[in-house]
């Protein structure tokens, strides 16, 4: 992967998507790591479960490389990239925190900010597609909204596909999923609230 195309894409406007990020295999790997285990999401501190269920209904099961080599690889590559990141565009990211991410049938995730000014430590926002062979039938995108709330583009959440954006500029959400779709979703975050911003802010 071009480490320096993809950090020139985040400076300039603060997204990028990567295909084949991951060979059908590498993703097929992944996969056979999915857990038997998973709860519904948590919103931010909001804990009750109803009121969960009108934003997002995806079950989710933390990332962690005692689920086998595949996501120890997979969280090295999210290592590598940190690294790049703060090397090439002195975001001071600390760390990364991510999870599985499941949708059944019906479920979808309303537009949200993964991030907000002030209130959060997360400054980019990376979302790892396990889907191979999806088809538009299968619904699912992802719709991301630009800092002013106004449509940006439909992602499709084939296998194999990273998008990495500024966790605080772009509202999003998934569209309903017509069948089970997998996703890793992850969050390189710094330590303290005040810094790991571009400078100038877009
Ligand atoms: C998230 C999220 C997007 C996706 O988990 O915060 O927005 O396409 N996921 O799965
Ligand atoms: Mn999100």
């Amino acid at each position: 992967m071009d480490y320096q195309a993809v950090m020139d894409a985040i400076y300039t406007r603060g997204w990028v998507i990567v295909d084949d990020f991951l060979t059908a295999a590498e993703v097929d790997a992944l996969r056979a790591c999915l857990p038997d285990e998973w709860r519904p999401a948590g919103i931010g501190r909001d804990t009750l479960h109803q009121d969960n269920r009108d934003i997002r209904r995806d079950q989710i099961h933390w990332l962690d490389a005692s689920l086998g080599a595949p996501v120890a690889d997979y969280l090295a590559r999210m290592e590598a990239l940190r690294l790049a990141a703060n090397r090439m565009l002195m975001l001071g990211l600390f760390d990364y925190e991510a999870h599985f991410a499941r949708y059944r049938s019906g479920d979808f995730y309303a537009t949200h900010r993964d991030a907000f000014a002030g209130r959060s430590n997360r400054r980019l926002t990376s979302v790892f597609y396990l889907n191979n062979d999806w088809q538009p039938e299968a619904g699912g995108l992802l719709r991301m909204y630009g800092d002013d709330e106004q449509f940006l583009m439909d992602v499709s959440p084939r296998g194999g596909r990273l998008v990495l954006f500024l966790s605080e500029e772009f509202p999003h959400e998934v569209l309903p999923a017509n069948q089970e779709r997998y996703s890793i979703a992850g969050w390189f975050r710094v330590n303290g609230s005040g810094n790991g911003r571009l400078d100038p802010p877009r």
